[in-house]
């Protein structure tokens, strides 16, 4: 359901300024927490970086970055209400509202 590439395209179009906030800072919220991360990180990273380690939920058990390359699928996120997104691969814009997914 993810839009461009990774849907970035569509992703950078809802609202996300991309400038990077005081001291080359970024922050997002994650299920509505404010959470901040250093400019240019993925959103994995800042996830990762606030001590999430999972956060998407499976029928294996919770997932976070496995490969952190693009390719297992195991850090999807909803990123502006656009599904599918792979945080690994997806740089983090200041204000990105980031919820979790569960799938199979
Ligand atoms: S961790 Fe494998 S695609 Fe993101």
């Amino acid at each position: 359901m993810s839009g461009g590439r990774n849907g970035r395209d569509a992703i950078r179009a809802v609202g996300a300024s991309g400038v990077p906030g005081v001291n080359g800072t970024v922050e997002i919220l994650v299920e509505g927490e404010a959470v901040s991360g250093r400019a240019g990180q993925t959103i994995a990273g800042v996830l990762l970086g606030s001590g999430r380690v999972a956060w998407r939920g499976a029928q294996q058990g919770e997932r976070g970055v496995f490969c952190g390359i693009g390719v297992c699928h195991d850090c999807l996120v909803t990123v502006n209400g656009v599904e599918g997104v792979r945080a690994c691969q997806r740089e983090a814009v200041a204000g990105d509202r980031i919820e979790r997914e569960v799938r199979g």
